[in-house]
């Protein structure tokens, strides 16, 4: 049974990538997640704001990167509270591509065009085989629309793709207005991928304290649905690979991600809370639904079930909205 899939032109054993999180940080566990069997590991994200702040103290020699940073505003973390600091990073991405045989994917996250983005050409030096671009932003701003916002991260995307040679996938939101239209722009600004979709951090309010509770939730299988949605929809008007993030939990999960598009499936909760033998149980689970469907390669059954034959998914999503309304009746 051939598992192998082609993600951001690399030759991916399975479709199995680690997301974005702290296993990256310790050699051996991603050892340990290679072992399992996973095919990929994306390293968590570096900054802009930290990069900003460490290229500023660099300029002026005036401070430590700590210093100038306390003073860029109060709301960030401190410079010493990021797990990885850019140059432990390059470190750590070079021990990782010592030990491991499988790719590695450094990841930069910001959205406003700047000086930062120069920090790709570094990670392609330290070996990175690809660079996830997190363009995370909530734009706040009432006075700042939509096509500003994707025009600034347009500008971060480009500035990327044309300073390396490596592969730049980008991860984005499900909020865009029009996010098929924005996934073609990426493509054209030189993505090679795409990652569907970041999780927005959502805080709570203590209601007793009045205080904003940031947490930290684990994802559950629900969210995955946003993603099977728009990887079904925009699969069939693109050439970039495709990856899904946000829910998946099963080996169920995995299959529904590939029939929707993806090339690659990214896993992070689900190993948080069960550890890298998940890895394996998934990939099991996965060639048992092949063998019972009598599907020999993952090529075979990527995008079957994606909009490609529908011949208006417009009027597919309403039709299938209103039916869902209507199933509802009150009996008494
Ligand atoms: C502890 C933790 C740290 C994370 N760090 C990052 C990060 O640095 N950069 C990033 O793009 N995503 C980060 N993520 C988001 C994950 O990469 C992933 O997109 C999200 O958890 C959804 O996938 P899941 O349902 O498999 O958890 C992090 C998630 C967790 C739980």
């Amino acid at each position: 049974m051939n598992l192998t899939t082609d993600y951001l032109g690399l030759k991916l054993r399975n479709p199995l990538v680690v997301g974005a999180s702290p296993f990256a940080d310790d050699v051996s566990a991603a050892s340990k997640l290679q072992d399992a069997g996973v095919a990929a590991i994306v390293m968590r994200s570096l900054f802009e704001e930290q990069i900003d702040a460490e290229q500023r103290a660099l300029t002026y020699h005036l401070e430590t990167p700590a210093e100038s940073y306390a003073e860029a505003t109060s709301f960030f973390p401190s410079y010493d509270e990021y797990q990885l600091a850019p140059e432990l990073y390059l470190r750590q991405l070079e021990q990782l591509k010592g030990q491991l045989k499988i790719p590695v994917i450094a990841s930069l996250n910001g959205c406003r065009p700047g000086g930062w983005t120069d920090y790709a050409v570094k990670l392609e030096g330290a070996g990175a085989d690809a660079i996830e671009l997190n363009l995370y932003q909530l734009v706040t701003n009432p006075d700042v629309s939509g096509d500003e916002a994707e025009a600034d991260m347009l500008e971060t995307v480009r500035s990327v793709t044309t300073s390396v040679r490596i592969p730049v996938a980008v991860k984005i939101s499900a909020f865009h207005s029009a996010p098929a239209k924005f996934a073609l722009l990426l493509q054209e600004a030189g993505a090679c991928g795409l990652v569907l979709f970041n999780r927005l951090y959502q805080p709570d309010i203590d209601i007793e304290k009045l205080e904003v509770e940031p947490k930290l939730k684990l994802s559950e299988p629900s969210e995955l649905l946003l993603r099977l949605r728009w990887l079904a929809i925009i699969s069939p008007h693109l050439r970039v690979s495709l990856a899904a993030t946000g829910g998946v939990h099963s080996s169920e999960d995995l299959v529904k991600a590939i029939l929707a598009g993806a090339h690659s499936v990214q896993l992070v909760s689900v190993l948080l809370q069960h550890g890298p033998r998940m890895a394996t149980k998934l990939l099991e689970g996965l060639q048992q639904w092949m063998s019972d469907h009598g599907y020999e390669s993952i090529e075979e059954f990527r995008g079957a079930m994606n909009h490609s034959r529908c011949p208006d998914p417009a009027a597919f999503e309403r039709a299938n909205y209103q039916r869902m309304l209507q199933s509802w009746q009150i009996t008494s």
